[in-house]
Protein backbone atom coordinates (compact mmCIF):
# COMPACT_ATOMS: atom_id res chain seq x y z
CA UNK A 1 0.00 0.00 0.00
CA UNK A 2 1.11 3.13 -0.79
CA UNK A 3 2.57 5.91 1.66
CA UNK A 4 -0.48 8.28 2.97
CA UNK A 5 -0.75 11.91 1.69
CA UNK A 6 -0.56 13.80 4.82
CA UNK A 7 0.09 16.92 2.61
CA UNK A 8 -0.63 18.62 -1.35
CA UNK A 9 1.92 16.46 -3.06
CA UNK A 10 4.34 18.25 -4.67
CA UNK A 11 3.79 17.38 -8.21
CA UNK A 12 0.72 19.21 -7.67
CA UNK A 13 2.43 22.28 -6.86
CA UNK A 14 3.78 24.52 -9.73
CA UNK A 15 7.02 22.75 -10.76
CA UNK A 16 8.83 26.48 -11.89
CA UNK A 17 7.69 30.07 -10.85
CA UNK A 18 6.72 30.49 -14.43
CA UNK A 19 4.78 27.82 -15.25
CA UNK A 20 1.46 29.30 -16.87
CA UNK A 21 -2.14 28.22 -16.50
CA UNK A 22 -2.29 26.53 -19.33
CA UNK A 23 0.97 24.55 -18.76
CA UNK A 24 -0.74 23.76 -15.38
CA UNK A 25 -3.50 22.18 -16.50
CA UNK A 26 -1.48 20.15 -18.64
CA UNK A 27 0.24 18.70 -15.90
CA UNK A 28 -2.49 17.99 -13.60
CA UNK A 29 -4.24 16.31 -16.95
CA UNK A 30 -1.13 13.82 -17.20
CA UNK A 31 -0.87 13.02 -13.49
CA UNK A 32 -4.54 12.09 -14.07
CA UNK A 33 -3.11 9.36 -16.17
CA UNK A 34 -0.49 8.43 -13.94
CA UNK A 35 -2.13 8.74 -10.48
CA UNK A 36 -5.97 7.74 -10.99
CA UNK A 37 -8.08 4.91 -8.82
CA UNK A 38 -10.73 3.04 -9.68
CA UNK A 39 -13.48 2.53 -7.05
CA UNK A 40 -13.60 -1.40 -7.64
CA UNK A 41 -10.36 -2.56 -8.77
CA UNK A 42 -8.30 -0.69 -6.19
CA UNK A 43 -10.73 -1.31 -3.06
CA UNK A 44 -10.59 -5.04 -1.64
CA UNK A 45 -14.42 -4.29 -0.62
CA UNK A 46 -14.62 -8.30 -0.16
CA UNK A 47 -11.85 -9.02 1.66
CA UNK A 48 -12.75 -10.12 5.85
CA UNK A 49 -11.05 -6.92 7.00
CA UNK A 50 -12.86 -4.32 5.08
CA UNK A 51 -16.28 -5.46 6.50
CA UNK A 52 -18.01 -3.16 8.13
CA UNK A 53 -18.84 -3.80 11.66
CA UNK A 54 -20.81 -2.08 13.31
CA UNK A 55 -19.70 -2.64 16.39
CA UNK A 56 -15.96 -2.08 15.55
CA UNK A 57 -14.82 0.88 18.30
CA UNK A 58 -13.10 2.32 15.71
CA UNK A 59 -15.71 3.93 14.64
CA UNK A 60 -16.20 5.85 17.35
CA UNK A 61 -16.32 9.93 16.89
CA UNK A 62 -13.36 11.08 19.27
CA UNK A 63 -12.72 13.97 21.14
CA UNK A 64 -12.29 16.12 18.61
CA UNK A 65 -15.49 15.74 17.49
CA UNK A 66 -18.55 18.11 18.40
CA UNK A 67 -20.65 15.46 19.57
CA UNK A 68 -18.10 12.83 20.41
CA UNK A 69 -17.05 15.29 23.18
CA UNK A 70 -20.37 16.20 24.69
CA UNK A 71 -20.91 14.16 28.19
CA UNK A 72 -24.07 12.89 26.78
CA UNK A 73 -22.18 10.48 24.10
CA UNK A 74 -19.25 9.49 25.99
CA UNK A 75 -22.07 8.22 28.71
CA UNK A 76 -23.72 5.85 25.92
CA UNK A 77 -22.84 2.57 25.98
CA UNK A 78 -19.24 1.20 23.57
CA UNK A 79 -21.86 -0.59 20.83
CA UNK A 80 -23.84 3.10 20.78
CA UNK A 81 -20.80 5.03 20.71
CA UNK A 82 -19.55 2.63 17.73
CA UNK A 83 -22.75 2.77 15.74
CA UNK A 84 -23.62 6.55 16.29
CA UNK A 85 -19.76 6.97 14.51
CA UNK A 86 -20.45 4.77 11.89
CA UNK A 87 -23.34 6.23 11.18
CA UNK A 88 -22.12 10.09 10.92
CA UNK A 89 -19.95 8.51 8.48
CA UNK A 90 -22.19 7.26 6.66
CA UNK A 91 -23.87 10.55 6.41
CA UNK A 92 -20.79 12.67 5.28
CA UNK A 93 -20.07 9.42 2.21
CA UNK A 94 -23.99 10.13 1.50
CA UNK A 95 -23.64 14.10 1.00
CA UNK A 96 -20.36 13.50 -0.45
CA UNK A 97 -22.15 11.44 -3.15
CA UNK A 98 -25.14 13.95 -3.41
CA UNK A 99 -22.50 16.86 -3.92
CA UNK A 100 -19.91 15.07 -6.36
CA UNK A 101 -23.39 14.58 -8.83
CA UNK A 102 -23.62 18.65 -8.73
CA UNK A 103 -20.22 18.59 -9.05
CA UNK A 104 -19.89 16.71 -12.06
CA UNK A 105 -22.82 18.01 -14.10
CA UNK A 106 -21.45 21.42 -13.16
CA UNK A 107 -17.84 20.64 -14.87
CA UNK A 108 -19.81 18.54 -18.14
CA UNK A 109 -21.41 21.97 -18.22
CA UNK A 110 -18.65 23.46 -17.97
CA UNK A 111 -16.30 21.45 -20.63
CA UNK A 112 -19.11 22.36 -23.49
CA UNK A 113 -18.79 25.99 -23.16
CA UNK A 114 -14.91 25.57 -23.64
CA UNK A 115 -13.59 26.61 -27.30
CA UNK A 116 -11.73 23.76 -29.08
CA UNK A 117 -7.76 23.24 -28.18
CA UNK A 118 -8.38 24.54 -24.25
CA UNK A 119 -6.66 22.44 -21.74
CA UNK A 120 -9.18 22.82 -19.62
CA UNK A 121 -11.50 20.61 -21.91
CA UNK A 122 -9.38 17.52 -20.86
CA UNK A 123 -8.47 18.34 -17.42
CA UNK A 124 -12.24 19.16 -16.29
CA UNK A 125 -13.34 15.16 -18.15
CA UNK A 126 -10.22 13.62 -15.59
CA UNK A 127 -12.39 14.90 -12.84
CA UNK A 128 -15.59 14.23 -13.26
CA UNK A 129 -14.12 10.64 -14.31
CA UNK A 130 -12.09 10.74 -10.86
CA UNK A 131 -15.33 12.74 -9.02
CA UNK A 132 -17.83 9.68 -10.44
CA UNK A 133 -15.21 6.54 -9.02
CA UNK A 134 -15.65 8.73 -5.70
CA UNK A 135 -19.48 8.81 -6.07
CA UNK A 136 -19.07 4.74 -6.57
CA UNK A 137 -17.06 4.37 -4.17
CA UNK A 138 -19.23 6.41 -1.38
CA UNK A 139 -22.42 4.78 -2.10
CA UNK A 140 -21.07 1.14 -2.33
CA UNK A 141 -19.34 2.13 1.25
CA UNK A 142 -23.47 3.47 2.25
CA UNK A 143 -24.88 0.52 0.54
CA UNK A 144 -23.04 -1.98 2.83
CA UNK A 145 -23.36 -0.13 6.31
CA UNK A 146 -26.85 -0.65 5.93
CA UNK A 147 -28.01 2.70 7.99
CA UNK A 148 -30.00 4.90 7.34
CA UNK A 149 -28.61 8.10 4.91
CA UNK A 150 -29.80 11.71 5.13
CA UNK A 151 -32.73 12.69 3.34
CA UNK A 152 -32.48 14.87 0.29
CA UNK A 153 -35.03 17.61 0.34
CA UNK A 154 -36.51 19.82 -2.33
CA UNK A 155 -34.32 23.13 -1.01
CA UNK A 156 -31.29 20.65 -1.88
CA UNK A 157 -32.22 19.76 -5.02
CA UNK A 158 -33.40 23.62 -5.86
CA UNK A 159 -29.88 24.73 -5.03
CA UNK A 160 -28.12 21.76 -6.60
CA UNK A 161 -29.91 22.84 -10.12
CA UNK A 162 -28.53 26.82 -9.11
CA UNK A 163 -25.36 25.40 -8.68
CA UNK A 164 -25.42 23.11 -12.08
CA UNK A 165 -26.54 26.55 -13.67
CA UNK A 166 -23.51 28.83 -12.50
CA UNK A 167 -20.85 26.66 -13.81
CA UNK A 168 -21.81 27.47 -17.58
CA UNK A 169 -22.82 31.43 -16.59
CA UNK A 170 -20.63 32.40 -13.89
CA UNK A 171 -18.32 29.76 -13.89
CA UNK A 172 -15.88 31.39 -11.08
CA UNK A 173 -18.88 31.50 -8.49
CA UNK A 174 -19.25 27.82 -9.51
CA UNK A 175 -15.67 26.90 -8.81
CA UNK A 176 -16.03 28.76 -5.35
CA UNK A 177 -18.98 26.39 -4.32
CA UNK A 178 -16.23 23.27 -5.14
CA UNK A 179 -13.41 25.10 -3.14
CA UNK A 180 -16.72 25.02 -0.34
CA UNK A 181 -17.20 21.51 -0.69
CA UNK A 182 -13.93 20.14 -1.48
CA UNK A 183 -11.90 21.69 1.38
CA UNK A 184 -13.85 20.85 4.47
CA UNK A 185 -14.50 17.69 3.31
CA UNK A 186 -10.05 17.40 2.45
CA UNK A 187 -9.84 19.16 6.35
CA UNK A 188 -11.80 16.29 7.79
CA UNK A 189 -10.01 13.46 5.91
CA UNK A 190 -6.70 14.61 6.51
CA UNK A 191 -7.42 15.15 10.43
CA UNK A 192 -9.16 11.17 10.26
CA UNK A 193 -5.94 9.52 8.67
CA UNK A 194 -4.06 11.34 12.04
CA UNK A 195 -5.86 8.63 14.11
CA UNK A 196 -6.87 4.85 14.12
CA UNK A 197 -10.02 4.24 11.43
CA UNK A 198 -11.19 1.23 10.25
CA UNK A 199 -8.78 -0.21 7.04
CA UNK A 200 -12.26 0.74 4.73
CA UNK A 201 -12.20 4.18 5.66
CA UNK A 202 -7.99 4.55 5.73
CA UNK A 203 -8.08 3.06 2.01
CA UNK A 204 -11.21 5.25 1.11
CA UNK A 205 -9.66 8.56 2.46
CA UNK A 206 -6.26 7.74 1.00
CA UNK A 207 -7.82 7.73 -2.68
CA UNK A 208 -9.93 10.73 -2.26
CA UNK A 209 -7.20 13.04 -0.59
CA UNK A 210 -4.75 12.10 -3.12
CA UNK A 211 -7.21 12.56 -6.25
CA UNK A 212 -8.53 16.00 -4.40
CA UNK A 213 -5.14 17.63 -4.20
CA UNK A 214 -5.28 17.90 -8.20
CA UNK A 215 -9.07 19.15 -8.12
CA UNK A 216 -8.45 22.17 -5.30
CA UNK A 217 -5.28 22.47 -7.41
CA UNK A 218 -7.37 22.78 -10.30
CA UNK A 219 -9.94 25.36 -8.44
CA UNK A 220 -7.38 27.64 -7.29
CA UNK A 221 -5.53 28.33 -10.14
CA UNK A 222 -8.31 28.75 -12.13
CA UNK A 223 -9.76 31.44 -9.45
CA UNK A 224 -6.40 33.14 -9.55
CA UNK A 225 -6.40 33.36 -13.22
CA UNK A 226 -9.70 34.36 -13.61
CA UNK A 227 -11.16 36.14 -11.06
CA UNK A 228 -8.54 39.66 -11.36
CA UNK A 229 -10.17 40.06 -15.36
CA UNK A 230 -13.77 40.44 -13.48
CA UNK A 231 -15.72 43.28 -13.79
CA UNK A 232 -17.04 45.71 -11.26
CA UNK A 233 -20.57 43.92 -10.66
CA UNK A 234 -19.39 40.15 -10.80
CA UNK A 235 -16.75 41.33 -8.13
CA UNK A 236 -19.39 42.24 -5.98
CA UNK A 237 -21.39 39.17 -6.65
CA UNK A 238 -18.07 36.78 -5.71
CA UNK A 239 -17.64 39.00 -2.05
CA UNK A 240 -20.78 38.79 -1.20
CA UNK A 241 -21.23 35.30 -2.89
CA UNK A 242 -18.06 33.58 -0.74
CA UNK A 243 -19.08 33.99 2.72
CA UNK A 244 -22.53 32.36 2.65
CA UNK A 245 -21.73 29.74 0.00
CA UNK A 246 -18.71 28.92 1.98
CA UNK A 247 -20.51 29.04 5.36
CA UNK A 248 -23.45 26.60 4.05
CA UNK A 249 -21.57 24.76 2.49
CA UNK A 250 -19.25 23.99 5.32
CA UNK A 251 -22.02 23.30 7.41
CA UNK A 252 -23.66 21.13 5.34
CA UNK A 253 -20.32 18.76 5.54
CA UNK A 254 -19.70 19.22 8.85
CA UNK A 255 -23.31 19.70 10.96
CA UNK A 256 -25.03 16.23 11.99
CA UNK A 257 -27.67 15.21 9.69
CA UNK A 258 -31.56 14.69 11.34
CA UNK A 259 -31.29 10.80 10.75
CA UNK A 260 -28.82 10.72 13.36
CA UNK A 261 -30.31 12.73 16.10
CA UNK A 262 -33.62 10.93 15.72
CA UNK A 263 -32.42 7.58 15.40
CA UNK A 264 -30.55 7.58 18.67
CA UNK A 265 -32.87 10.06 20.50
CA UNK A 266 -30.14 13.15 20.94
CA UNK A 267 -31.83 15.65 22.87
CA UNK A 268 -32.07 18.73 21.00
CA UNK A 269 -30.00 20.57 24.13
CA UNK A 270 -27.00 18.16 23.21
CA UNK A 271 -27.15 19.34 19.43
CA UNK A 272 -27.37 22.86 20.81
CA UNK A 273 -24.18 21.87 22.70
CA UNK A 274 -22.47 20.48 20.15
CA UNK A 275 -22.95 22.23 17.17
CA UNK A 276 -25.22 25.53 17.70
CA UNK A 277 -22.86 26.76 20.65
CA UNK A 278 -19.98 24.27 20.39
CA UNK A 279 -16.36 25.73 20.65
CA UNK A 280 -15.20 22.08 18.87
CA UNK A 281 -17.95 22.81 15.87
CA UNK A 282 -16.78 26.45 14.91
CA UNK A 283 -13.77 26.07 15.61
CA UNK A 284 -13.82 23.00 12.80
CA UNK A 285 -15.62 25.31 10.36
CA UNK A 286 -12.87 28.10 10.65
CA UNK A 287 -10.34 25.71 10.31
CA UNK A 288 -11.71 24.00 7.56
CA UNK A 289 -12.05 27.06 5.23
CA UNK A 290 -8.83 28.63 6.49
CA UNK A 291 -7.21 27.64 2.63
CA UNK A 292 -10.16 28.97 0.40
CA UNK A 293 -10.47 32.19 2.91
CA UNK A 294 -6.91 33.27 1.99
CA UNK A 295 -7.41 32.23 -1.59
CA UNK A 296 -10.26 34.81 -1.24
CA UNK A 297 -7.96 37.30 0.74
CA UNK A 298 -5.48 37.14 -1.85
CA UNK A 299 -8.04 37.48 -4.81
CA UNK A 300 -9.51 40.50 -3.05
CA UNK A 301 -13.17 39.49 -2.97
CA UNK A 302 -12.93 40.19 0.99
CA UNK A 303 -14.06 44.08 0.61
CA UNK A 304 -15.04 46.10 3.60
CA UNK A 305 -19.09 45.47 2.44
CA UNK A 306 -18.28 41.49 2.74
CA UNK A 307 -16.26 42.04 5.80
CA UNK A 308 -19.64 41.82 8.54
CA UNK A 309 -20.87 39.04 6.81
CA UNK A 310 -17.74 36.74 7.08
CA UNK A 311 -17.79 38.03 10.60
CA UNK A 312 -21.92 37.20 10.94
CA UNK A 313 -21.53 33.40 9.61
CA UNK A 314 -18.58 32.91 11.54
CA UNK A 315 -16.68 31.44 8.59
CA UNK A 316 -14.10 34.73 9.53
FE1 LIG B 1 -14.28 13.65 -4.80
FE1 LIG C 1 -13.03 16.71 -6.21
Amino acid sequence: MEPEPTTVPDEERRTVARETFPELVARLSRLSVTKHYDAYADIPWDDPAYRIDHDDPLWQAGDDHPLGATDWYKSQPLAIRSRIGLHLVVCSMQIGVEFENILTRGLLGFAMNLPVGAPEFRYVYHEAIEESHHSLMFREFVNRARLEPPARGALKRAAGRRVIRQAQRFPELFFLFVLGGEDPIDHVQRRLLRREVPPLLRRMMQIHITEEARHLCFAREYLRTRVPHLGWWRRQMMAIGAPLILGAMAREMLEPPAVVAHTYAIPRHVINEAFRDGAIHRAGVRDSLAKVRALCGELDIMTGVARPLWRRLEVA
